[in-house]
């Protein structure tokens, strides 16, 4: 999970950026879960979802930006998209889940198949075809 590939590039070298950095933190969650044998450690999985909704929303941003710059027939469908994702990590309790490891597993395997999904079916269909 987390790994980056090459089925990810947009051609976007900015996006595949942004990805990426998602990407990452998704991975050193992970591998910092791993690794952790007892107390999971609180103010480091805050500051890490922090970083996680500060980055998706700035990507967000800019895709939606761009879309609206070349009036993009799919923009509406995208941006409900990333609209009901970031709604949908709001329904979290954060603070619940970064005490417990599997309620944590669970929310980022739920990002990551989210990510997967979206940046395949959508974030290509909207840069390849514009490049
Ligand atoms: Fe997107």
């Amino acid at each position: 999970m987390f790994l980056w590939s090459s089925k990810y590039e947009t051609g976007s070298s900015f996006i595949d950026d942004n990805h990426k950095k998602l990407f990452e933190i998704g991975y050193d969650v992970l591998a910092f879960m791993q690794s952790e044998r007892n107390e999971v450690n609180t103010s480091y999985f805050k500051n890490v979802l922090k970083d996680f909704m500060t980055y998706a929303k700035f990507n967000f941003s800019i895709e939606e930006d761009y879309m609206s710059e070349i009036e993009y027939t799919g923009f509406v469908s995208h941006k409900q998209e990333h609209y009901f994702f970031i709604k949908r990590l709001c329904y979290y309790d954060f603070d619940e889940i970064i005490t417990n490891k599997e309620s944590l597993q669970k929310l980022f395997e739920f990002i990551y198949s989210w990510l997967d999904q979206h940046i395949i079916s959508e974030d290509l269909k909207l840069f390849k075809k514009q490049l």
